[in-house]
């Protein structure tokens, strides 16, 4: 066949998969197509049995006791955030206030948004990544060469009054029941960022504060339908989080690893919680000092897997650098201003991989 005559049977097979995989899913997928194959050397190791190969044991991230915050054990809990920071760019976060139905009903109510027909939920598609309600799949499914098993439903969501009207009208419950969860995190995030900025030891910076508190929010609900052959493909590729802060709410099937000490190692979800992690703003603001971590999503061939991932960060018309408190002629800037259209320019002409967008970044100085 000549190229000609094989391009739209190309693009025909490219638009079904542009559905997303939860509608492979309910159209009976038994194998995984190739567009979701990933190389080899890209793929999660599992045994011929389909069970993965553990490492040797689950990773538990350092706990944070939110209560603990407000307590006599602050500068305890300050020290195990900056520890945590450094080191693993995770922490897990129980205790914070938010244990009852709110967080419940959040994961239950985006269960039943992916539930409804691909119809319903293919009304908020769009490529613009700057539409205020995106539904979507993979990572990005203009640019992606091998696409990923998961579909996603992105929410701006700060200030809320301005884009709740473009979320989903269905489920009847949806807008409220997030509304409240976006309520709910936005308040944990600026509780957080106070003692972010404490253990950066520059309390004095109170402009970085109020323009967090003042920031942008975007709320990420990842559907992973079960997988017939797990060990071919990922939920979601290596990447850091671009924004300040990810408040990550996961239901009780384990998928999150993250790079540690260069190996791959999953987080053990712990009901109820919320798994933090420092994106690549932290990085830039912190001069380095903590650090954005790579990590992916496994899936799985039973169980399907929902989260939420709240993604915090300063101002869409802000310039994102390293703090002036920690910058010196002893300490000079690592990193170069940042502003969001620079980013959004860059997510949108590449395939988003590893940390290349905070590598862009980087000031390399010459000693
Ligand atoms: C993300 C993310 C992890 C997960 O949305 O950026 O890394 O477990 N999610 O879904
Ligand atoms: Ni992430």
């Amino acid at each position: 066949m000549s190229p000609s005559m094989i391009a739209p049977v190309v693009e025909e097979e490219n638009k079904k998969y542009q559905k997303g995989v939860k509608h492979l899913c309910d159209n009976g997928v038994t194998k995984v197509p190739a567009k979701y194959i990933l190389p080899e050397p890209d793929r999660p190791i599992f045994t011929k049995s389909d069970k993965l190969i553990k490492p040797k044991q689950n990773l538990k991230l350092p706990l944070i006791d939110f209560a603990e915050l407000h307590g006599p054990n602050r500068p305890h809990v300050l020290q195990t955030i900056a520890e945590s920071c450094k080191t693993y760019g995770f922490f897990q976060v129980v205790n914070h206030g938010m244990e009852g139905d709110v967080s419940r009903n959040m994961i239950e109510v985006c269960k039943r948004f992916f539930e409804l027909p691909y119809e319903v939920r293919s009304k908020y598609m769009s490529s613009d990544m700057s539409a205020p309600v995106r539904y979507g799949t993979s990572f990005n499914q203009i640019k992606d060469n091998v696409f990923c098993w998961r579909d996603f439903l992105k929410l701006y969501a700060h200030p809320l009054p301005d884009y709740l009207p473009y979320w989903p009208s269905s489920p009847s419950d949806f807008r409220s029941l997030a509304a409240t969860y976006a309520k709910d995190t936005k308040e944990m995030f600026e509780i957080m960022v106070k003692a972010i900025i404490e253990s950066l030891e520059i309390d004095g910076d109170d402009e970085a504060v109020e323009e967090l508190e003042e920031g942008s929010q975007l709320m990420v609900v990842n559907c992973y339908p079960p997988c017939p052959e797990p060990e071919l493909t990922l939920g979601m590729p290596p990447h850091s989080d671009y924004g300040f802060l990810t408040l990550l709410l996961q239901d009780d099937v384990e998928g999150l690893q993250i790079l540690h000490r260069d190996e791959w190692v999953t987080v053990d979800p712990i009901p109820g919680s919320f798994v933090v992690n420092v994106g690549d703003h932290l990085e830039i603001f912190s001069n380095g000092r903590y650090k954005s971590v790579l990590h992916r999503v496994l899936v799985n061939s039973t169980k399907p897997r929902i989260s939420v991932a709240s993604l915090h960060s300063f101002p869409l018309t802000s310039v994102v650098k390293p703090s002036p408190k920690l910058v010196d002629e002893l300490n000079p800037p690592q990193y170069m201003d940042t502003d969001f259209p620079t980013f959004l320019q860059y997510v949108s002409s590449r395939e988003p991989k590893w940390k290349n967008f905070l590598e862009s970044r980087k000031i390399h100085h010459i000693r």
